[in-house]
C-alpha cells in the first residue's frame, strides 16, 4: 500500500472513532467493582449515523455500477488472461503483466523499463489498475490512475491521446528492428543488416505506436486519423459512449464518422489488406523466411541450413517484421490505414525484387 493510501486509511479510521464516540448514547449504570473514575465532560448524544453518511456506499450500493463492469471486464483478457501468472513476477514484464506494480510504478514516475522488482503477488489488470479506488473512498476514486500524455520506451515519441494515454503505456512496442541488427565476429552490430529470432517482432503491445505512425519499419509514418480526430483515442473506440468493459472496438463509434457501416471493413479496407497479407506470406515463404508449422502456423526461420545464424538485408528484414507486426497490433492497420497501406507495399516490393 503507498504512503499514501495508508495515510488515508488511517485517517479514516480516526474519523470512524470520531464518529463512534459522538455517537455514544447515555452513560449506563456504573459497574459494580472498580471504583469509579473521574467523570469526564459529557457531550451532547450525535446524530444516528446512517447510511447515506458512508461515502461507501457511493459505490457499494445495490445498483450494478460495480457488478455490470465487473462483468464485461471478466470476459476481457484483462480480467480473463492467465500472462499475469507467469510475467508478473519478472521486472522487465511487471509494469504492463501486473496490475499492482503497474498501480506503484505509476505512482513512481517509472516507464515500463525502470521497474527494479517483479511483483511477488501479481494481479489481472483490474478496478485497481486504471482507477484510483480506495483512494478518497468516495466516486471521485473512478478517476484513471493516470491519463497523462506518455513518453513512449522505444520510439521517444509523445502518445497524446486524452483518456487512451492510460492504455498506451501498457500497450507500447518494447522493441523495434534496431533491437535485432546482425552482430559481426566481436559482437558489434553490423550497419543495415538484421538476425532475426523466434521473437522477431515488437511484442504485441505496439498499437500505440502503430497510431502515432512511429517505428523503424521501412517506411516514414505519420499520425493517422484514428489518433488525431476519435477523441481519447483507444478509449473512444474500444469503450465508446457506455464505457463498455469488453474493451472490444464499438461499432457505434465507427458510424459517427463511417455513416452506414455494419462491419470494420470500411471501404473493403479488410477484403483488400487481408489478400495482401495472403500474397506477403507466401512470398515469406517461397523465400524461406518463414516455414510452415505441423499445425498450420508459421514460424520465422532463424538458421540457414548449415546451422548459421541467417542475416538479411534490410528490404527483406523490412518484410518479415511488418508480417510479424500486422499479428503484433491486431487491428489489420485498422489503427493507422494508411501507414499499414505503405508498408504492405514496401514489404510486397522488398521481396519481388
Ligand atoms: C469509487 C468506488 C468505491 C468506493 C467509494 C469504495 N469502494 Fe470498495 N471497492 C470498489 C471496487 C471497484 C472494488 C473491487 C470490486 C471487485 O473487484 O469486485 C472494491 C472492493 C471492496 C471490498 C472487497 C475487498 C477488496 O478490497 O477488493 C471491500 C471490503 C470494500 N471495497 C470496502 C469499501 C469500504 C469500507 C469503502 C468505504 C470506506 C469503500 N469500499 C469505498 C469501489 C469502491
Ligand atoms: C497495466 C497495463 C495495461 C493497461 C493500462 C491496459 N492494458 Fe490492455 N492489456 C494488457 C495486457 C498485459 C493484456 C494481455 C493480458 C493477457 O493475455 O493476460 C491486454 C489485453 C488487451 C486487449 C485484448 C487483446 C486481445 O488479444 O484480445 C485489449 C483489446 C486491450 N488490452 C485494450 C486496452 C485498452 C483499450 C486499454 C485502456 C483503456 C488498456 N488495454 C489498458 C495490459 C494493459
Ligand atoms: C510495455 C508493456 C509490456 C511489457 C513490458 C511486457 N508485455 Fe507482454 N504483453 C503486453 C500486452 C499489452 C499484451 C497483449 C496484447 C494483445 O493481446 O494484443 C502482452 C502479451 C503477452 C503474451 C501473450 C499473452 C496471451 O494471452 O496470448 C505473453 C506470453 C507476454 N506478453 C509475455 C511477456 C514477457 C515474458 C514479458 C517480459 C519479458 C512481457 N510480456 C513484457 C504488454 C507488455
Ligand atoms: C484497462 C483499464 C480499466 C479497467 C481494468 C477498468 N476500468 Fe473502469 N473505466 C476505464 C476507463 C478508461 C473508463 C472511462 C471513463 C474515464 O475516462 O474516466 C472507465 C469507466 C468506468 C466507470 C464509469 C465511471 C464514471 O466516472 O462514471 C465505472 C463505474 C467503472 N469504470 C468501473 C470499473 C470496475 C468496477 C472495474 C473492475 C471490474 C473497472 N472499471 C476496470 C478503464 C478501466
Ligand atoms: C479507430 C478505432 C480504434 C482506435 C482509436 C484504437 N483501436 Fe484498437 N482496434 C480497433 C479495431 C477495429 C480492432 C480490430 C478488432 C477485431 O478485429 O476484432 C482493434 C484491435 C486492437 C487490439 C487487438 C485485439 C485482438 O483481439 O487481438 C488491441 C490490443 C487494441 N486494438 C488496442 C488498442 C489500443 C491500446 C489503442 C490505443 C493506443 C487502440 N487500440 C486504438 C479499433 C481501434
Ligand atoms: C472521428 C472519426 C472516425 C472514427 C470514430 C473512426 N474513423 Fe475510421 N477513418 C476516419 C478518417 C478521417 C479516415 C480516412 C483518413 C485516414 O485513413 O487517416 C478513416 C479511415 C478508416 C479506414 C480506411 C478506409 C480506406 O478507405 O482505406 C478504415 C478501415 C477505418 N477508418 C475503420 C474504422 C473503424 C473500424 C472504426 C471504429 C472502430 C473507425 N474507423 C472509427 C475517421 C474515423
Amino acid at each position: 500500500m503507498s504512503t499514501k493510501k495508508m495515510l488515508v486509511l488511517f485517517g479514516l479510521l480516526i474519523a470512524t472513532a470520531v464518529l463512534v464516540a459522538a455517537c455514544a448514547g447515555p452513560q449506563g449504570e456504573p459497574g459494580p467493582a472498580g471504583p469509579p473514575g473521574p467523570q469526564g465532560p459529557q457531550d451532547e448524544p450525535g446524530p444516528a449515523l446512517t447510511v447515506q453518511d458512508i461515502t461507501c456506499t457511493e459505490c457499494h450500493n445495490d445498483t450494478a455500477l460495480i457488478t455490470s463492469k465487473k462483468a464485461s471486464w471478466e470476459t476481457s483478457l484483462h480480467g480473463s488472461g492467465t500472462a499475469f501468472l507467469e510475467e508478473g513476477g519478472r521486472n522487465d514484464c511487471a509494469f504492463c503483466h501486473s496490475g499492482a506494480a503497474f498501480s506503484a510504478a505509476v505512482a513512481a514516475g517509472q516507464n515500463f523499463s525502470q521497474v527494479e522488482a517483479g511483483d511477488a503477488n501479481p494481479t489481472h489488470q483490474d478496478c485497481r489498475t486504471c482507477h484510483q479506488i480506495h483512494t478518497t473512498y468516495t466516486s471521485a476514486d473512478w478517476a484513471l490512475e493516470t491519463d497523462a500524455p506518455v513518453t513512449m520506451v522505444t520510439s521517444g515519441v509523445t502518445f497524446d491521446g486524452g483518456s487512451g494515454n492510460l492504455c498506451a503505456n501498457c500497450h507500447q512496442a518494447r522493441r523495434y528492428m534496431a533491437n535485432f541488427a546482425a552482430k559481426d565476429a566481436s559482437g558489434n552490430p553490423i550497419a543495415d543488416k538484421y538476425t532475426p529470432t523466434i521473437r522477431f517482432n515488437t511484442h504485441y503491445s505496439v498499437q500505440a505506436d502503430v497510431l502515432l505512425g512511429a517505428g523503424d519499419f521501412g517506411v516514414e509514418g505519420k499520425p493517422g486519423s484514428h489518433y488525431s480526430m476519435v477523441e481519447n483515442t483507444c478509449v473512444g473506440c474500444h469503450m465508446g459512449e457506455s464505457a463498455a468493459h469488453g474493451f472490444e472496438p464499438q461499432l457505434a463509434k465507427c458510424q459517427e464518422c463511417h455513416a452506414d457501416v455494419e462491419d470494420f471493413n470500411v471501404n473493403g479496407y479488410l477484403t483488400e489488406f487481408e489478400e495482401n497479407y495472403k500474397a506477403l506470406e507466401a512470398a515469406l515463404l517461397a523465400k524461406g523466411l518463414i516455414a510452415a508449422n505441423p499445425d498450420g502456423t508459421y514460424s520465422t526461420v532463424t538458421k540457414n541450413a548449415d546451422g548459421t545464424p541467417v542475416v538479411l538485408d534490410p528490404g527483406p528484414a523490412q518484410a518479415l517484421f511488418f508480417y510479424n507486426l500486422v499479428h503484433e497490433d491486431g487491428s489489420e492497420g485498422i489503427h493507422n490505414p494508411n501507414y499499414f497501406k505503405a508498408l504492405m507495399e514496401n514489404a510486397l516490393a522488398a521481396l519481388a525484387e
